[in-house]
């Protein structure tokens, strides 16, 4: 930013720097996908479709939606998978049965906080050698805090929105910069949430409401500067989930508000978030970018 006259001045000669845009061709990353091949069969092609290729980085891997999506992604064919998390230790029993569960596929686990750069490049690139490519990244890190507005010291802002948005943008930035000259082009998901569309209630959580907010116009940018690449970005954006971030003697009451205000009169359970992941994954979402899913029930139908 200019700090002085003379540098605003300046700023009428500036050249805005272009983003481009693919041309479609057949030869770039976001040409259409070939016919399935000639030989499958019915069920043969059904599988084909939702196939899950190459290796895929899940951030907050250990976190309950994160390994039940890659339990999932797994299921359809991932060849490897890193999971990366402030705290991997926490899931050692899950993520042990996982590695039994798929003995073909090559999975490892790395200690990485989502808001430090230099261990998200170096968790990236160790993937990228360990397992040959990065096709595949889906962040699911993420903090959530109820305070009252008036009551938001600056530390929990920032730390709200360094893990739920920066730390995202970061974990992108770093796997695009891998895939960009793998050529292979590859899925980019954040997970977002219904926060990040309407305020929840009862509950005050500004700094989370707006943190995945940022996800879904970040999400929006990203997919429109990389699609040249063949990098689609997407996010997924789930309603009340049962999972530890909802549970509580405490929270029964906020639980009975959010299922009486919601169409299907209950929260979601952690498995519905997996097909529209593996959609966004798979060839099935070839032509499927910037979009967001809700997966909610229909609660902001309200
Ligand atoms: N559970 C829900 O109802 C719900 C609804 C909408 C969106 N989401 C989002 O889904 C994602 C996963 O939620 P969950 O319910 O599985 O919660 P979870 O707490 O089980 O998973 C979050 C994971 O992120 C990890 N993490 C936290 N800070 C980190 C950091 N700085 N660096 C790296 N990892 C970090 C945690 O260790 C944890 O394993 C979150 O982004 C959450 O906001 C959840």
């Amino acid at each position: 930013m200019p700090d002085n006259a003379s540098e605003r001045d300046a700023l009428v000669n500036r050249q805005l720097p272009q983003m481009q845009l693919s041309d479609g061709s057949s030869s770039s990353f976001t040409a259409p996908p070939p016919p399935p091949p000639h030989y499958l069969d019915a069920e043969g092609r059904a599988q084909h479709r939702f196939a899950v290729e190459g290796n895929a980085i899940i951030t907050g891997g250990a976190g309950t939606l994160a390994l039940e999506c890659a339990r999932a992604l797994l299921e359809h064919g991932l060849s490897g998978l890193a999971l990366l998390d402030i705290n991997p230790q926490q899931a050692a029993g899950p993520i042990t049965s996982l590695i039994a569960e798929f003995p073909s596929a090559q999975i490892i686990t790395k200690q990485v906080d989502v808001r430090d750069s230099e261990s998200i490049n170096a968790a990236v690139a160790e993937t990228a050698k360990h397992l040959g490519s990065v096709d595949i990244l889906c962040c699911f890190a993420g903090v959530v805090g109820c305070t009252h507005a008036t009551d938001m010291a600056l530390e929990e802002w920032k730390s709200t929105m360094d893990i739920n948005c920066t730390g995202s943008f970061l974990c992108a930035q770093a796997v695009a910069k891998q895939m960009i000259p793998q050529e292979t082009g590859g899925s980019i998901v954040f997970i977002a949430s219904i926060s990040g569309h309407r305020v929840n209630f009862p509950q005050p959580q500004v700094a989370y409401n707006v943190s995945k907010s940022a996800l879904l116009s970040l999400k929006n940018s990203l997919a429109a500067e990389w699609a040249r690449y063949g990098i689609r970005v997407n996010t997924i954006s789930p309603g009340y989930m049962d999972t530890i971030l909802n549970k509580g003697h405490g929270l029964e009451k906020a639980r009975n508000i959010w299922t009486s205000r919601n169409p299907m009169g209950r929260m979601g359970v952690p498995q519905e978030l997996t097909g529209p992941l593996v959609l966004l994954c798979s060839g099935a979402g070839s032509y499927i970018n910037a979009a967001d899913i809700v997966v909610d029930g229909g609660g902001l139908v309200f």
